[in-house]
């Protein structure tokens, strides 16, 4: 690959939340990250090679981060919206996923998972696999194959929940080790292993306490469930009546990293806020699923205010579509539902989204060092967007400023958008 150039106009975010818009920017890239950047380009002067001039109209961001999403729903998509959580997972969820001792069928699906999540802008994503460790791994070398920056982890549950869908405490352990062992050995650097309790319904506290000293030895991500749903709360205060809250429970095995992402937190207390802002864990915020599932309107601008990361996930299949540009029209809608009911609220923004699906879930996962905007130094993972691309439901009749452009692209843009998608400097779609 060595040196690539990119030359249009470009948005992406400060860590300040500022939004940068450059009318016209010349991306020099090395090896896939980002090696120089030139505001005042001059095409004469250019070595062709390599070179990509953005065409009229379209306009480059930095790739969506979808911090939490289960490929091995994605059969179930837009089923089951009946239930809520736990009739949910009993009815819909569960029965899917015990199908994935079939490898066969794990293939099919996590083929179509990475393709089309790539196909919707996602260069990072931060997958729950299997109970099952092949399946997983199949997973885990599918983004590696079709070249996403990924997240993946084989599922821990050793409670009882569901017939036979979970495992022993030393089956858990010993194919989690394993997994991790094999992901590695893959030898792509893009994709890694996380080490994926369920939720604290479905692990007890041995096998959580022991996943976090895992995580501790191997230096490995986390990723669970938190808060998500008022039935799941009780049960979690039923089941452990010796702590003081769900985000206790997790903190006592050591889950509560500052690389643990936490799924939801729609009803976390302030005291569980605090003790996730000081252990440095992430919130992902999964405004569609919140919905689908009745399960409640998390209030992101009360975890910002508590110093908690946040990112965004779709939370398929709980979530009904895999695309991060949905659910940041989820998250301004749910945002603009909790305004109605709090006085001097200020809902989301076109601009608040943008942070949250970019380098919000950078900072959530912990790969803000790498991607998330287009700092020097980091991987150039990125979109081509088009807003007149075939199909597209936008036209181009007017003049409009980038920055107009980002917000059409947010609140009325889709996948057909989505022209180019790029993952440290490799174009994948
Ligand atoms: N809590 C435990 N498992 C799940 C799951 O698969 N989806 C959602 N949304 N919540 C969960
Ligand atoms: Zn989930």
């Amino acid at each position: 690959m060595a040196t690539q150039t990119f030359i249009g106009p470009m948005i992406h975010c400060l860590r300040t939340g500022e939004l940068i818009v450059h009318e016209k920017a010349q991306l020099n890239l090395r090896n896939g990250k980002i090696e120089h950047i030139d505001l005042d380009p001059d095409l004469n002067t250019l070595n062709r090679k390599n070179l990509k001039v953005l065409k009229n109209g379209q306009f480059i961001i930095p790739g969506f981060i979808d911090g939490h999403i289960h490929a091995v729903q994605m059969p179930n998509l837009g089923l089951g919206y009946d239930k809520c959580l736990l009739d949910w997972l009993e009815s819909y969820t569960f029965p899917l996923e015990k199908k994935y001792s079939d490898l066969k069928f794990a293939e099919k699906v996590f083929d179509s998972v990475v393709k089309k999540t790539l196909k919707m802008g996602t260069t990072t994503a931060c997958y729950f696999a299997s109970l099952y460790g092949k399946a997983s791994l199949i997973l885990a070398e599918k983004a590696a194959e079709y070249g996403q920056r990924a997240f993946v982890g084989k599922v821990n549950m050793n409670s009882c929940q569901y017939e036979d869908y979970y495992e022993s405490l030393e089956t858990s352990l010993a194919e989690t080790e394993l997994f991790i062992e094999n992901v590695q050995n893959i030898g792509n650097s893009l994709v890694e292993p996380i080490i994926t309790p369920r939720f604290a319904l479905s692990c007890d506290n041995v096998l959580m306490k022991h996943l976090g000293d895992l995580a501790r030895k191997q230096n490995v991500r986390i990723q669970t469930h938190i808060s998500e749903n008022t039935e799941e709360i009780k049960a979690v205060e039923n089941l452990f009546p010796e702590h003081s809250s769900y985000a206790d429970v997790y903190d006592a095995a050591g889950l509560l990293s500052d690389k643990t992402v936490l799924a939801h937190g729609v009803y976390l207390t302030d005291d569980e806020l605090s003790l996730i802002s000081q252990r440095k864990s992430a919130v992902i915020h999964c405004p569609s699923s919140n919905t689908c599932l009745k399960s409640g309107l998390c209030d992101v601008q009360r975890l910002k205010a508590a110093n908690v990361k946040v990112g965004l996930g779709t939370d398929v299949s709980g979530g009904n579509v895999p695309s991060m540009l949905d659910v940041m029209k989820a998250a301004l809608q749910v945002s603009v539902h909790l305004s109605f009911s709090k006085v001097n609220y200020k809902p989301l923004d076109y601009k608040d989204v943008f942070y949250l699906a970019t380098l919000g879930g950078a900072e959530a996962l912990a790969v803000d060092h790498k991607v998330g905007n287009f700092e020097l130094g980091k991987e150039f993972d990125a979109l081509v967007i088009d807003l007149s691309a075939p199909g597209s439901i936008l036209d181009n009749l007017q003049e409009y400023t980038l920055i107009e452009k980002l917000q059409r692209l947010i609140y009325s843009g889709d996948d057909r958008n989505i022209a180019e998608v790029y993952v440290a400097g490799q174009r994948v779609t």
